[in-house]
């Protein structure tokens, strides 16, 4: 028996029909020949110990499948597939998998070689590079050409690379079907811990338990899970603490289907079950920020409107509190809001979280426009305006992140600006941040996490269903 690709059967007759769409849109965007590859899984001491295996992202796009060490030729719409047989050994030690043939007609593949028929038709292929070392070198010396990352290169594998993202930008049917699915696992997997939380003792078991939604739905991780009393580390890849009534915990916890489609949320819940007055403040400012932003998200709106709408909700909201002092627009025009928001207000979403970001900005900045230094802006993703078929997250924040607040430099330039007496008194919240996945739709959009909560109340129920 051969070990099953990770694509069940009854999705597969039409995986061939939306790859050959996708090869022909592409093929109506470049005249040169295409080479992808999909990469291999790092080994960890001896070969038969490997760490998971991820293809390539821009592989998974025109393949479908996650083939481990194949390349896909693209011409014209045409598909040639390069992979070897599977050695004895590694079907002693990883299974038997489906021949070449087998794999070339599920993805409906014109041709199908081996690996060592490659050099000779890869003369003036574009690419993109892969991340890992060992592959990139490959693509090197078979391209017989150094390959330059995307953003820096101005020749085809530049075109190649905006002509990808036109594509990415805009999921199909068949993407949004996989989103939906790793979207409902992560409504799944946030419920399950909230619902956990008063039960244990550590954010390493809140994770677990959201994880195991996950797993149990025979998916992954699309990115490291963060679960921490310490939301003010954005990433914070952490979980030893223990976790106490009156902490906040903030889980950001995203489900990857087995092709690859990521989702990417994050909800904020008090371990006692009860916001304390602070807290509630506080959460409901980024609430605030997170419904304007959401109810805005259409086709035709900038994106960075978006952001700056987040930022005005939040200076509005810490001005109310009297955390912030002064105008909300004339402070976000001083980036004061940023002391507690400094990152952008979201991302793409994709096949991967940020989706594209190996391009560099290419697929986050419209063509013209570039970063921004100022303290505000600097991690904004995505500048462009909003179309039909675009994924992107909606996540505003409210951190106390030490090296921000203590920073002099800053202390002195925000000194009117904040009222460090008032912002002492909610030493109780450490980092908020309330996070959806958005798809744009002709008419508007569809949040598709729509299942999970938000709003304080509902969050106290389901941190009290245990
Ligand atoms: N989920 C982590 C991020 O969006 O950066
Ligand atoms: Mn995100």
């Amino acid at each position: 028996m051969s070990v099953k690709l990770p694509i069940p059967n009854a999705v597969s007759a039409s995986l061939s029909e939306t790859l050959r769409q996708r090869r022909q849109r592409l093929a109506e965007r470049v005249d040169f020949p295409v080479l992808l590859w999909a990469g291999r899984a790092p080994a960890r001491n001896f070969p038969a110990n490997r760490f998971p295996f991820r293809a390539s992202s821009h592989f998974l796009y025109f393949a479908g499948l996650p083939l481990e060490n194949a390349v896909i030729h693209l011409e014209a719409g045409k598909l040639t597939l390069f992979m070897d047989e599977e050695s004895a050994d590694a079907a002693l030690w990883h299974g038997e998998k489906p021949k070449r043939a087998e794999i070339a007609d599920r993805i409906g593949a014109n041709m199908a070689l081996p690996l060592e028929e490659l050099p000779a038709r890869a003369k003036g292929a574009a690419t993109l590079a892969i991340q890992s070392p060992i592959v990139y070198q490959q693509q090197c010396e078979i391209l017989a050409r150094p390959v330059v990352a995307a953003s820096l290169s101005d020749g085809i594998d530049r075109q190649l690379a905006q002509a990808v993202v036109a594509l990415r930008l805009v999921h199909d049917e068949a993407a949004l079907m996989e989103l939906r699915q790793a979207a409902a696992a992560t409504v799944a997997a946030h419920k399950a811990g909230m619902a956990t939380t008063s039960a244990v003792r550590s954010e390493a078991e809140v994770r677990a338990s959201m994880e195991r939604e996950l797993l149990a739905r025979d998916m992954t991780c699309a990115y490291s899970s963060i679960v921490t009393i310490h939301g003010e580390v954005l990433h914070n890849d952490v979980y030893s603490h223990s976790i106490q009534p009156g902490d906040l915990l903030l889980a950001d916890v995203g489900a990857e289907t087995a092709s690859g489609w990521a989702a990417d949320v994050t909800r904020t819940w008090p371990v006692s079950g009860k916001f304390s007055a602070t807290q509630r403040d506080l959460y409901e400012v980024v609430l605030a920020a997170h419904d304007a932003c959401i109810e805005q998200a259409r086709p035709g709106v900038e994106y960075r409107d978006l952001h700056f709408l987040a930022c005005r909700a939040i200076a509005t909201g810490l001005v109310d509190l009297g955390i912030l002092k002064g105008n909300p627009d004339s402070l976000v025009e001083q980036d004061a809001h940023a002391l507690f928001f400094p990152h952008g207000v979201g991302h793409l979403l994709g096949l991967d979280v940020h989706d594209m970001e190996d391009l560099g900005d290419l697929a986050g900045y419209a063509k013209g426009r570039s970063r921004s230094d100022r303290f505000g802006l600097s991690f904004l993703r995505l500048d462009r305006p909003l179309k039909a078929g675009m994924l992107v997250t909606i996540e505003p924040g409210f951190y106390q992140v030490p090296a921000i607040l203590n920073d002099p430099a800053r202390r002195d330039r925000y000194r009117h600006a904040v009222n460090w007496e008032r912002l002492a008194e909610f030493g109780d919240v450490r980092g908020i941040r309330i996070e959806d996945d958005i798809s744009i739709a002709a008419d508007g959009h569809a949040v598709l996490t729509q299942d999970l909560p938000a709003d304080v109340d509902a969050i106290e129920q389901l941190i009290s269903v245990s």
